[in-house]
């Protein structure tokens, strides 16, 4: 590790366990006042925009395929709490997906589409869409029966010392909530503003995306998008925050 590296992990750990644990709160908690107010305003949280990118292609017919609407009529009322049951055991396959994952599989199963891929503007725009649908709805994911080893490997993950700077999530997530960390509040690190638009990214992501901002910022593995190390540490997150609302489309700095 650099000097550098080791003096801002000793300055990091000096300021640990100090916060309290308590009550989870979901990111938006955490924002200033100003950002909460654009967040919640549609005309203003340009995540929006991608929703009703979603909306749009969610009712297009492609050639000869069915659209998402054939099978998913009245959306807001079918699918309204989907998303806040995510990520989930896939009966087919018995392994765990997210709700990018399942979109994915609805396209290539049931409308026989090639994929759209992780962080395509039309993936984002579905899964905000969806998501948005149970804007308000509490997140209830299960960790029980085929999850419960994805849980726990998703908790070890979030308790593993890694990455040059050898933090763990819990150390900043737990340790150091309401800190101030380059400009940021540190958050318990829930993922129920996701898919989120981000400043700094100039566009929508992807909680996976998010993930991998945080494992770079403690120079640790970047993991896939959508591999099952990401995947399991979602389910840990979402038990986290159950009972919270889906925010999605979030807006963060
Ligand atoms: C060095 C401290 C640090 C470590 C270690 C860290 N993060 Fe973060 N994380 C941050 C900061 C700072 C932010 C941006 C402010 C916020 O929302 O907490 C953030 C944001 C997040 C968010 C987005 C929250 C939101 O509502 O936008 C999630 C989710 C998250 N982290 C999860 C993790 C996970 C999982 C790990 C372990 C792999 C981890 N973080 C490791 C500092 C850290
Ligand atoms: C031919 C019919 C069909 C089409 C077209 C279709 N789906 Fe589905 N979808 C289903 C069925 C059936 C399920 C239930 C799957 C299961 O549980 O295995 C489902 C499940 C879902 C779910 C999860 C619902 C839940 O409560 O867990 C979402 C989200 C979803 N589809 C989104 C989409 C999107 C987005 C599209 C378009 C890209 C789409 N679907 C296209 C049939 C379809």
């Amino acid at each position: 590790m650099s000097a550098a590296g080791r003096a801002f992990a000793a300055a990091l750990l000096a300021l640990a366990g100090t916060a309290g644990a308590g009550e989870i709160k979901s990111g938006s908690a955490f924002l200033s006042p100003q950002m909460q107010r654009q967040q919640a305003d549609q005309a203003r949280n340009p995540g929006w925009l991608w929703v009703e990118q979603g909306e749009e292609l969610f009712s297009r017919r492609e050639g000869d395929a069915p659209g998402c609407i054939s099978c998913h009529a009245d959306p807001g009322r079918s699918l309204r709490g989907a998303a806040a049951r995510y990520p989930q055991i896939d009966a087919a396959s018995g392994k765990l997906i997210n709700l990018e994952g399942r979109i994915e599989q609805c396209r290539a199963v049931r409308q026989k589409r090639p994929a759209l891929g992780h962080e395509s503007q039309e993936l984002l725009g579905l899964a905000a869409y969806v998501a948005s649908l149970s804007q308000g709805v509490p997140v209830s994911v299960s960790a029980e029966g085929a999850a419960k080893p994805y849980y726990e490997a998703g908790k070890a993950f979030y308790e593993r010392r890694q990455g040059q700077l050898n933090l763990a999530c819990t150390q900043c997530h737990d340790g150091l909530v309401g800190r101030k960390l380059r400009g940021d509040t540190i958050s318990h690190g829930v993922g129920t503003g996701y898919p989120a638009y981000r400043l700094e990214w100039n566009g929508l992501g992807s909680l996976h995306r998010r993930l991998r901002a945080c494992s770079l910022g403690v120079r640790a593995t970047q993991f896939d998008y959508g591999s099952d190390d990401y995947l399991a540490l979602e389910l840990y997150l979402a038990v986290r925050a159950r009972g919270l609302p889906v925010e999605a489309p979030g807006l963060r700095r």
